[in-house]
């Protein structure tokens, strides 16, 4: 294997990044050096905080115009020199937008093809599987009698965040999401009791409907009026768990922010999430949805494409809100 393809930044972004502002181009792959792996990738995962960091919004680097784009990729090792890491093993971790990467082998983290479906270790029992765990189990503690409201909850954070919700025994889940079919999935194929579509004009009227007794457990995946509208449904000792901003994350000025007053009247825990603090329970916490998945307890739903190229296309995609479900882009076959 000498060959590979490779997707850059092609200019610099100032606005929310469009199929355009990236190329697909062809590389020489380098030897592998002691220590390294040659992984070829089977799937990409495309996620909101990448838009965020090639405009420099992101705790991660900013890319520059001619890098490969950053991305969590899984694939198969065929080449090792890495003690540990054999050739067939899957693997996964930060590869870029490629079909093949050399990468530091200690840097990835060794999947268990037969814990989970494989497409989902980069979805909902992935990363943002483990988000939505860290959320739901460890900050939120959802139990039984909670009256539960995820935003984005057609994506795999918010999706996982209510079937999870669900299983520790919530009584009531609730989504928001932006289109009515994006409410259907929630409503038929993750098993919300309710969604409300946040682009119809009533729709805070059919939020408090639908929560007359208020919130006890908000996950935000947007930030500005839904989380702001959230809070004003909140109950006493309700708790927040902010996770994701994508109503800013491409705005040209802060909008006005909710009232952190709220939060003192309603005695309200607000907790932030940063996934990265949960990476070591990954292992077991794909093993755990993975069995739900199994079960039946717990669906997921993938917004997919066949082919490195088609990544820019699914990436504006994403950007533009208009994913249903995580996006994912199938660069080769689970196996040759
Ligand atoms: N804190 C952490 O450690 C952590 C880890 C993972 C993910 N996150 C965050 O969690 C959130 C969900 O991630 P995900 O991977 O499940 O992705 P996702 O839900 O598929 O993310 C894209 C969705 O964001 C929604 N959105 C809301 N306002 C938007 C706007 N102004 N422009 C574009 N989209 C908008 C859209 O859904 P609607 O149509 O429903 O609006 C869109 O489909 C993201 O904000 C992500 O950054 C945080």
């Amino acid at each position: 294997m000498t060959h590979a393809n490779e997707v850059i930044l092609s200019r610099e972004i100032h606005a929310k990044p469009v199929a355009s502002d990236f190329a697909v181009q062809p590389v020489s792959l380098a030897d592998i050096n002691d220590g390294e792996v040659l992984v070829r990738i089977i799937y990409l995962s495309l996620d909101p905080y990448v838009g965020s960091a090639l405009r420099g919004r992101h705790m991660t680097p900013q890319p520059q115009p001619g890098d490969v784009v950053p991305g969590y990729g899984l694939g198969q090792v065929i080449a090792s020199k890495a003690d540990g890491f054999a050739v067939g093993d899957y693997v996964a971790g930060e590869t870029g937008w490629r079909d093949h990467a050399i990468v530091p082998a200690l840097a990835m983290r060794k999947v268990d093809p037969t814990a989970a479906p494989l497409s989902t270790q980069i979805g909902a029992t992935g990363m943002p599987g483990l988000t939505a765990y860290a959320s739901m189990n460890h900050l939120a503690a959802v139990q039984p009698g909670d009256h539960v409201l995820v935003s984005s909850a057609a994506g795999p954070v918010g999706g996982t965040c209510g079937q999870i919700a669900r299983i520790l025994g919530a009584t009531n889940v609730v989504g928001i999401a932006g289109s009515d079919e994006k409410c259907a999935l929630v409503r038929d194929e993750y098993g919300f009791d309710a969604c409300i579509n946040y682009k119809n004009a009533d729709w805070k009227e059919q939020l408090a409907a639908v929560l007359p007794q208020g919130i006890n457990v908000y996950h935000d995946n947007v930030g500005g009026e839904l989380l702001d509208t959230a809070l004003l449904n909140l109950a006493d000792y309700g708790r927040v768990v902010l996770c994701g901003l994508a109503s800013q994350y491409h705005a040209d000025e802060r909008p006005a922010g909710p009232n952190p007053g709220i939060f003192i009247v309603k005695r309200a825990k607000v907790m932030g999430l940063v996934v990265y603090d949960f990476l070591d329970e990954q292992q077991d916490v794909t093993a755990k949805i993975g069995e739900w998945i199994a079960e039946g307890k717990l669906h997921f739903v993938e917004d997919r494409v066949t082919g490195l190229d088609q990544a820019p296309v699914l990436f504006e995609k994403l950007m533009l809100g208009e994913n249903i479900g995580k996006a994912i882009v199938a660069v080769a076959a689970e196996s040759v």
